[in-house]
């Protein structure tokens, strides 16, 4: 019989296995992350580090990255960590890559909107997804720098520009919106919030978010002042952030939660995994806007289903009438800076 002290425990057992290298060495996944040294991009590349669906965890920055690699690369799980610094590294950083998630750029200071953001970030983004174009054009990209509302439809056209664009496989993230409002309705209704899911569709900036508390699972109800309240509060939960940080940026470690969450289920349904769902902003026959958030389907290719809307309550008609105009000269906004590229 083993002594106590020779006996793991059985919590080292579940530790060990977790990230034991037997487990699904099968599938690899090889995920890029650009613009890996900021504020979200350390704590999302650490969260992909720590599952062991990843294979491959490429960082790359235009500063920094060496270290934040150096010190990932020393975790004892399966990812295998390289930084990529500077854009002589970009390509290679890319190459073979299954995902490629972007939060590069500058984000919000108080009184900022994202759309504020748009004459730096479009930039980057757009250069970006050109190396994607170039060096892993299969692969599915997740633009998470803002404003989304723009920056995913300049992806696109970038895209599209090299003659390599697959609707299914490129994707604004808006999963914060979601893990936001499953949060604020679980803490308002006293639910468990693992098992609470509110879809939010539109865009992603103020009153483009348009969250559908009438499709929560498990079914809610308020009176109507608290609902407005709460939609309100959903809409504007970034600028909660940036307000409280003060000038030291936006939400970081809620958005990294959010990505590593988007990716995971991304890399499941790659793996062939059936069922997985996530709020996404995607090229979209819903509404005039082309590019709208919904909860879609994915699987091996991408999106397999766009599940649409659904049903509306009027007040998110409401909800939804208002945002339009927004999102729609934010998509356009986006498509002509890439016409009046070079
Ligand atoms: N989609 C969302 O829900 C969501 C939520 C929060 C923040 N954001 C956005 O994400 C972006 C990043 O936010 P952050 O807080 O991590 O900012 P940050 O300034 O902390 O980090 C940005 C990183 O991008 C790097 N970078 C800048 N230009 C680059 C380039 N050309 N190539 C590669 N890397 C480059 C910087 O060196 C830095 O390390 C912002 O645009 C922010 O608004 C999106």
């Amino acid at each position: 019989m083993l002594s106590r002290v020779a006996r793991p425990s059985r919590l080292l057992c579940v530790v060990r296995e977790q990230f034991s290298p037997k487990r699904n060495l099968t599938k690899e996944a090889r995920v890029a992350v650009l613009g890996a040294a900021g504020g979200i991009g350390q704590p999302l590349s650490l969260l992909l580090k720590q599952m062991p669906i990843v294979s491959h965890l490429n960082l790359y920055d235009i500063a920094h990255v060496m270290g934040v690699a150096s010190d990932l690369s020393h975790i004892e799980s399966r990812a295998k960590v390289q930084g990529f610094l500077g854009p002589d590294n970009l390509r290679p950083c890319l190459d073979g890559a299954d995902i490629v998630l972007i939060p590069a750029g500058v984000p919000r200071k108080p009184g900022m909107t994202r759309d504020d953001l748009f004459n730096t970030n479009a930039a980057i983004v757009r250069d970006l997804t050109a190396a994607v174009a170039e060096s892993c054009p299969k692969a599915m990209l997740g633009i998470i720098t803002n404003p989304v509302n723009s920056t995913a439809p300049i992806a696109s056209e970038v895209l599209k520009k090299h003659g390599v664009y697959d609707p299914r496989r490129a994707f604004g993230v808006t999963t914060l919106d979601v893990v936001r409002s499953n949060t604020f309705i679980a803490e308002a209704k006293g639910l468990d919030v693992s098992k609470t899911n509110v879809p939010v569709i539109g865009g992603h900036s103020g009153i483009t978010i348009i969250p559908l508390i009438s499709q929560c699972t498990p079914p809610v109800s308020f009176p109507p002042e608290e609902r407005v309240k709460l939609s309100m509060r959903i809409q504007n939960a970034g600028t909660e952030v940036v307000d409280a940080k003060a000038g030291a940026g936006s939400a970081t470690l809620s958005m990294a939660f959010a990505a590593a969450e988007f990716c995971k289920s991304l890399i499941e349904a790659l793996n062939g995994q059936e069922g997985k769902v996530q709020c996404a902003y995607v090229r979209s026959e819903e509404t005039e806007a082309k590019y709208f958030a919904t909860p879609v389907l994915l699987g091996k290719e991408g999106i397999e289903k766009n599940l649409g809307m659904g049903k509306l309550l009027d007040v998110e008609v409401n909800l939804l009438k208002a945002a339009m105009p927004e999102l729609i000269a934010n998509i356009q906004k986006g498509e002509q800076f890439v016409g009046d590229s070079k």
